[in-house]
């Protein structure tokens, strides 16, 4: 069985007003899309304490910084490519 990817999205308040919030229907609609919900385990997060380089979103473990609904495109099409 191959393995689910992990995408947990910062839903802390600093991370969420500022930008994640737009990012989390991004990331769904992407997943959507693509057909592959089944393939994704999606979760919010309470703040990660990286607050400064926020907002973030982590994926299996990996950490990106300074996301938004443009860059957050990029990343997802570089993790399911
Ligand atoms: S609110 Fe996202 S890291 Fe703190």
């Amino acid at each position: 069985m191959k393995e689910k990817v992990v995408i947990q999205i910062c839903m802390g308040s600093s991370c969420f007003s500022r930008g994640n919030n737009k990012t989390l229907k991004v990331i769904q609609h992407y997943l959507k899309e693509h057909g592959l919900e089944g393939d994704v385990v999606l979760k919010g997060n309470h703040c990660f304490g990286d607050c400064s380089k926020g907002p973030v979103v982590k994926i299996n473990e990996r950490l990106y910084e300074n996301i938004n609904s443009d860059n957050i495109l990029e990343i997802l099409e570089h993790t399911f490519n």
